[in-house]
């Protein structure tokens, strides 16, 4: 398992059927961004107890959920990816205090635009689990697995978007649904 960082992020997502063999049978890749304080102690411990889930999840550790910038799920999904899990602290819980708050305005505005650029947007999903919660976890990862399955591989090609390149009027329109509301008041 990998520690997200500023540079390593595209190289670690990077998980084509094309390095992998395309010839095998098709298997589901979910890559999961998991909070180090929260999901990722729930996945170790659905491990240390020994909980069987789908293997067909790679697991990336970050510090926050606040700290999935939505380039990464975006360099996910161009790199073959055919499914992301959010993974977080429970909202009031986050060891940041706010990171998770901008994660969910962060990301519900990313499905949406996720949506807008072709791709179903059952394919990205985020959820709240902590570090006792490893039934959730694992629950989470076979629900993850299981949606996937039915929408089969990513067919889409997506294009291949800098961040200056995501239309201005998406952007615009939802940037503020990114702001907090504490935040947004002084605006
Ligand atoms: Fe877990 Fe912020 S530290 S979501």
């Amino acid at each position: 398992m990998n520690q997200i960082t500023e540079n390593t992020t595209p190289a670690v997502a990077d998980a084509s059927p094309a390095s992998n063999g395309a010839a095998k049978e098709w298997q589901p890749k979910i890559l999961a961004f998991c909070c180090n304080w929260c999901t990722y102690a729930g996945a170790d411990l659905a491990g240390l107890n020994r909980m069987e889930y789908p293997a067909d999840i790679r697991l990336l550790r970050v510090p926050c959920s606040g700290r999935v910038n939505p380039q990464y799920v975006l360099k996910a999904y161009q790199n073959g990816v055919d499914g992301v899990l959010v993974c977080g602290c429970h909202p009031g819980d986050c060891h940041y205090a706010t990171g998770n708050y901008y994660a969910k305005r962060r990301m519900l505005v990313y499905k949406r635009l996720l949506e807008y650029l072709g791709l179903e947007p059952d394919r990205f999903i985020v959820r709240w689990i902590s570090g006792s919660e490893a039934g959730k976890f694992r629950d989470t990862v076979i629900e993850a697995t299981e949606r996937i399955r039915e929408l089969g591989p990513l067919s889409n090609d997506l294009p291949h978007l800098a961040p200056e390149d995501i239309p201005h009027p998406i952007s615009a329109k939802f940037e503020w649904l990114a702001t907090p509301k504490n935040a947004r008041e002084g605006l």
